[in-house]
């Protein structure tokens, strides 16, 4: 009788590990599905010495990635963001996170090359990949530079497609791995009132350049989805809004259906879903996360 009470109080107990994690002084209890846990990968993000690729790393280091490549044009920058989410985060003696900065254009194929080398020689593979770097000018179609242009397309474009072919021949000896690539909501509907049309075109081949690659390399064990956030309270976007005359926060809050503007802490739980196990019969998706602002 005592043998069976035991046998039921331990199968109703929740499926809790005792293991909890700290990060910022917050105490983190592992007591969601381990699908979703990013222990044991090596993670790799551009453009992340700042905005949305350092939050994107902040959210592997809070799901348990402990090697983790920042890679940035911005040399200097991509270090101290290593150095401040090592000391942001807390683990184990035997559990130490390694985290690096390292030097990458990524309209520069031999620049991606190189960092995705230091990565496979500190880690011997790659696992996860988001194609976050990525600029913006706004500037009315009729007097765009072409110059201007074209340096869009090298980053936006071609760059995203290295990075994320470096990517892929890295993972494809090992039969697996996720590619993240970050679009835009500006990829599926016109952006107003600013005028960014070759960004908003440019990020709409991205969308189509993750759903093609996710087609081309689905057989390889590869998985290539795309995330298209919406009007994000970057610290950069945060100055823009400051200095604006013209009432922009307002209006692309009122047309928003949430009526606000996103955070960037908005993009951890879909981030980490790609890049996990979590998604695993997810190929070829555009996850937008933006409000509703897609949807009217
Ligand atoms: N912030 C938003 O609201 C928003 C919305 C939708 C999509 N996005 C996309 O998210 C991504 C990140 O945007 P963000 O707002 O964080 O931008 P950001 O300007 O804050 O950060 C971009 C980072 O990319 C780096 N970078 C620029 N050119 C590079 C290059 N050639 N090689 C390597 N690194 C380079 C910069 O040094 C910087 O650290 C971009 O692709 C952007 O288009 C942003």
């Amino acid at each position: 009788m005592n043998c069976t009470c035991n046998v039921f109080r331990r199968l109703s107990r929740p499926m809790l590990t005792a293991e909890t994690r700290k990060f910022n002084g917050r105490r983190f209890m592992n007591n969601t599905l381990q699908s979703f846990s990013m222990e044991g990968k090596v993670c790799v993000v551009t453009g992340a010495a700042g905005g949305l690729g350092k939050t994107f790393c902040r959210a592997f280091a809070e799901s348990g990635c402990n090697s983790l490549a920042i890679l940035d044009l911005k040399h200097e920058e991509a270090q101290a963001a290593a150095e401040e989410l090592k000391t942001a985060v807390e683990r184990t003696k035997k559990d130490m996170p390694d985290f690096v900065g390292i030097q990458c254009d990524i309209s520069s194929e031999d620049s991606v090359r190189d960092a995705f080398s230091q990565v496979m020689s500190r880690w011997g593979r790659v696992d996860a990949v988001v194609a976050n770097a990525g600029i913006i000018h706004n500037i009315s179609a009729l007097e765009y530079p072409a110059d201007k242009m074209k340096r869009l397309y090298d980053i936006n474009v071609h760059g995203t497609m290295f990075t994320a072919r470096e990517a892929a021949k890295n993972m494809i000896p090992a039969g697996k791995g996720n590619i993240v690539l970050i679009a835009s909501a500006g990829g599926s509907v016109v952006s107003t009132p600013q005028a960014q049309t070759p960004y908003n075109t440019w990020k709409a081949a991205v969308k189509h350049l993750a759903a093609n690659l996710a087609v081309e390399w689905a057989e390889k064990g590869l998985r290539v989805n795309s995330l298209s956030p919406g009007y994000m309270l970057t610290d950069l976007l945060k100055s823009i809004i400051a200095t604006d005359d013209n009432g922009l926060k307002d209006i692309w809050e009122s047309m928003t259906p949430m009526k606000r503007m996103g955070n960037p802490d908005d993009l951890k739980g879909a981030i980490v879903y790609l890049c996990s196990d979590a998604s695993k019969f997810v190929t070829g998706l555009d996850l937008r996360v933006d409000g509703g602002y897609t949807v009217l």
